[in-house]
């Protein structure tokens, strides 16, 4: 099959990081949920790969928003659930029927924190797991994302 000209990437946000910058900084760092868009979309662009943000307080509207890709697919999504990570089957239900490859994001090390943290619904089905490295996780999934689009691309 012909491969799409432009990848693209999807990445989502879960509920209260909308409030990064304010909310606790000393587990989630100083720069606003916008600050790390922006520093996502200029590194997608210079690779000329299509990137979309999505952030929302609501279990069912990320829900939502992954049925939509059954329609509107992307090629890699990048996702911090943050809380729903250790409550939503329903999201991990989700993710899981559309099939598309992720990364798990968090910005604090959720394992050096307290222990209803330490379990996942999404760990186990993730492509891989980066937790504490503040908002560099967020660039470093982005930059995996792409490399493995590219050598996906290559071995079709
Ligand atoms: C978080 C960690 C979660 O435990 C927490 O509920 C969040 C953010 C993180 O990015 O470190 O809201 O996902």
């Amino acid at each position: 099959m012909a491969e799409k000209a432009s990848k693209s990437i999807l990445v989502i946000h879960g509920p209260n990081l909308n409030l990064l910058g304010f909310r606790e900084p000393h587990h989630y760092g100083t720069l606003s949920l916008n600050n790390i868009n922006e520093s996502l979309k200029e590194i997608a662009q210079k690779a000329d790969v299509k990137i979309e943000t999505y952030q929302s307080n609501s279990e069912s509207d990320i829900i939502e928003k992954l049925h939509s890709l059954t329609a509107n697919g992307v090629d890699f999504i990048i996702i911090n659930p943050a809380a729903f990570t250790h409550t939503s089957v329903a999201i991990r239900d989700a993710i899981s029927a559309i099939k598309v490859p992720f990364v798990e994001v968090h910005l604090s090390n959720v394992y050096s924190r307290e222990p209803f943290r330490h379990h996942s619904y999404f760990s186990d089905i993730a492509v891989g797991v980066i937790s504490g490295l503040g908002a560099d996780g967020y660039l470093f999934a982005l930059d995996f994302a792409i490399r493995s689009m590219r050598n996906r691309q290559q071995t079709h």
